[in-house]
């Protein structure tokens, strides 16, 4: 059986002010429709049946996630984990938690974080992915042709004479967030992917990896499960959770294994790591500002402008950021929304 699972427990300080830790990126709507966390179930569901489609997320956002999901899936399929401890924590956690509770299946995990245009290219690719991973007892991933130097994604290489129109590819090496120079070596080699963020495999083949490569990640939450029972949240995990180290699946596993496959896909697809891409999914209005909500800008081109339930008034501006809700506005150049992550460590600080 085949399982779709939504990683929903990030931080929440790319899109500062818009996001925040009690209001994650996921519930947050970059376009004219429904907040990312909705938008990645309906996208899912073209590919297993709702009841067949889980979210993990954190404790406290298991309200907030319940009354956005409203009943689209069954409540009982929120995983609520105890605090957050990166993705391999999260990845462990549920495929044994599946495992137990529902028996052997394939799964794919999904960022609740993305954004994607064309539903039916990522409904393909993730089917594709399923097919692949129950073919090769291996782990798959999805690759996306770069289109710049980033240093936010994960580089996936590909053997070069897989030849362009395979669509299932072994991978030959995978680099976790490199550095700018690299990024651009790799990216001007023209065999290198993104890593899409999606992760495919079967329970078994998972857990292989997760024993040979972060085994106290195993041995924590198997026998967490083993003494506390896997049908509540309890003590045991929370005490299992505290343990584990804070590592991405990315740089514990991918990076180190040996044999994955990835599948590469067409679908466009953004994973809006800060308020300045959104000028690529809002709206925009005759001078070019990409907008939400109440604005006025009189005069001012090229902008970016997101009221979340204010009114935000603007003159004169050029290419610049302004968004806000009622407890704080952010204003900044637009290409400088990326150094938001210093600001909030210094609004952490001031408490
Ligand atoms: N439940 C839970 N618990 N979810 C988590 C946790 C956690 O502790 N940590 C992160 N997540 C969720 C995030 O909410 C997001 O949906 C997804 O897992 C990925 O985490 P990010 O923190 O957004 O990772 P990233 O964007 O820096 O990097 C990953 O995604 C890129 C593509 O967007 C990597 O997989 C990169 O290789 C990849 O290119
Ligand atoms: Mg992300």
């Amino acid at each position: 059986e085949r399982f779709v699972v939504i990683m929903a427990g990030g931080s929440g300080t790319r899109l500062w002010p818009l996001s925040k830790e009690k209001k994650p990126k996921q519930f947050i709507s970059v376009d004219d429709g429904e907040c990312m966390l909705v938008q990645t179930i309906k996208r899912v569901c073209k590919c297993v049946p709702p009841s067949n489609c889980f979210i993990i997320t954190n404790e406290s956002l298991v309200e907030l996630t319940k009354e956005v999901v409203k009943d689209i899936i069954p409540y009982s399929n929120i995983i609520p984990e105890p605090r957050k401890k990166n993705t391999a924590a999260c990845i462990a956690y549920t495929t044994v938690l599946l495992n137990k509770k529902l028996g052997e299946g394939v799964l794919c995990f999904v960022p609740a974080d993305g954004y994607v245009k064309d539903q039916q290219g990522y409904a393909d690719a993730i089917n594709l992915a399923f097919s692949a991973a129950e073919e090769k007892e291996r782990l798959v991933v999805i690759g996306i042709t770069p289109s710049y130097p980033s240093t936010a994604y994960g580089y996936i290489k590909i053997t070069k004479d897989a030849g362009l129109e395979e669509h299932v590819l072994k991978v030959s090496k995978f680099t976790e967030k490199p550095n700018e120079d690299a990024a651009r070596s790799m990216l001007e080699s023209g065999d290198h992917l993104w890593n899409g963020g999606i992760l495919v495999g079967s329970s078994q083949t998972i857990i292989r990896e997760i024993k040979e490569n972060i085994p106290q990640h195993y041995i924590e939450i198997a026998n967490a499960l083993r003494y506390g029972g896997a049908d509540n949240f309890n003590t045991y995990i929370v005490d299992a959770y505290n343990k584990l180290q804070e590592i991405s699946f990315d740089n514990a596993v991918l990076e180190k294994s040996s044999d994955i496959y990835v599948v590469r896909a067409s679908f466009d697809w953004d994973d809006i790591g800060s308020i300045d891409t959104l000028s690529e999914t809002l709206q925009k209005d005759n001078d070019a500002n990409s907008w939400k909500g109440d604005y006025i800008a009189v005069q001012t081109t090229n902008s970016v402008i997101y009221a979340d339930g204010i009114l935000i008034t603007v003159i004169g501006l050029d290419n610049m950021i302004v968004a806000g809700t009622k407890e704080a506005v952010i204003v900044c150049p637009r290409g400088k929304a990326q150094e938001v992550k210093g600001l909030v460590e210094i609004l952490k600080q001031k408490g």
